[in-house]
């Protein structure tokens, strides 16, 4: 239908106005290239992956989609320009960024053609940013999986749209058609989902972590600072409780021992967490407590989502995990959200 083909489509040349979010441990190539096959914008999570593994995994996706996709960058990576560069070489056509970018860093990616979506949370971000000729923008409610602000989507979209003069794409919360349409209505121009797409047959996210996802109520998730210093919505489980119960210099001492303990899961070498760690000190002004703790989110994360172990990792999930009790294939969720949104469609004529 008409409707379904928004601004979202015509800047990225998919099908659906819907992404993909890109996930950190979740979204891997085969995800993305899933998610592109079935009409929607893949993203590679890059976050936390190394230079090394993007490249792989752009190529993966390369092998196995014609159609669109982007990298979802961390714009404090201390080798974000090679990553830019890279994406330039292989011909990505977006690149999603998980915290404000630099201008430099827009200008190179623009001046090649890239379409620029960051995130923002704020209508001063999105002035700025749309000065520097961003294409879109992804505005995310509090509802969201993963690092998260406290304001609903209803309430924050809204503002967000009558406020900047760019394409907003709506996320948090968004899981069907009656929601695709409702951020329409709102005057998104498409969605971005998180959690919806890590219980897909894709997600290369381990069963029974799954299976803990889909066990899971509404109510069931917590938002948190005691992870990395940032609110973080995560599923709720006996390690979280343990975490958010325990005195600040604890859950600061547990964070240290952990990065220590689990670096092998990120092949990361004390090096790497060092440079990485001074590069976030330097670009958010962290204090040293906050910095061991971000240092520490990426390992606790890969310890569910890619070792399978509930009991020691966190699960960034969103509330929509109270309304989703299904695992289907990319293909299938997108004939469900579109037919879902055609229907309601169908209804507003009469
Ligand atoms: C497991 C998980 C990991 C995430 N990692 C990232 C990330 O690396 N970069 C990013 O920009 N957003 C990340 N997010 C947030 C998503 O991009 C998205 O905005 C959010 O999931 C939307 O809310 P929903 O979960 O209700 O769909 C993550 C979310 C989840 C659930």
């Amino acid at each position: 239908m008409k409707a379904l083909n928004t601004k979202l489509c015509q800047l990225t040349g998919v099908e659906y106005p819907i992404i993909q979010s890109g996930m950190g441990w979740v979204a891997n190539g085969q995800l993305a290239a899933a998610a592109s096959n079935a009409g929607c914008l893949g993203s590679i999570g890059a976050a936390t992956m190394s230079y090394k593994e993007l490249a792989d995994a752009i190529a993966y996706v390369k092998d196995h989609t014609t159609k669109p996709f982007s990298v979802n960058l961390r714009s404090d990576s201390p080798d974000v320009f090679e990553r830019a560069d890279l994406m330039i070489k292989e011909g990505v056509k977006v690149a999603i960024f998980a915290l404000a970018p630099s201008e430099k860093l827009v200008k190179k990616l623009k001046d090649e053609g890239v379409v620029c979506i960051p995130s923002i949370g704020a209508v001063r971000h999105a002035e700025k940013l749309a000065g520097w000729g961003v294409d879109a923008v992804i505005v995310q409610g509090g509802e969201a999986g993963g690092h998260t602000g406290g304001i609903a989507t209803t309430v924050l979209l809204p503002q967000i749209v009558g406020g900047v003069d760019l394409p907003v794409i709506a996320a948090g919360g968004f899981f069907d058609g009656k929601g695709l349409i409702a951020a329409l209505s709102y005057g998104a121009v498409g969605v971005n989902m998180g959690t919806r797409f890590l219980l897909t047959a894709e997600s290369s996210v381990p069963a029974n972590v799954k299976a803990e996802y889909l066990k899971k109520t509404a109510g069931d998730t917590v938002v948190t600072s005691m992870i990395d210093g940032h609110p973080h919505r995560v599923l709720r489980t006996e390690f979280i409780d343990d975490l958010v119960n325990t005195p600040a210099w604890q859950g600061m001492a547990k964070a240290l021992l952990n990065a220590f303990r689990l670096k092998g899961t990120t092949k990361m070498t004390v090096r790497d967490m060092l440079k990485q760690a001074l590069a976030m000190k330097r670009n958010h002004d962290y204090s040293w407590m906050q910095l061991i703790m971000a240092a520490n989110t990426p390992i606790l994360l890969a310890k569910t989502m890619v070792d399978g172990e509930v009991e020691h990792g966190i699960m960034s999930g969103g509330q929509c995990v109270g309304v989703i009790d299904s695992v289907p294939t990319c293909d299938e969720l997108m004939t469900e959200i579109i037919s879902g949104a055609e229907a309601v469609l169908r209804s507003f004529q009469g």
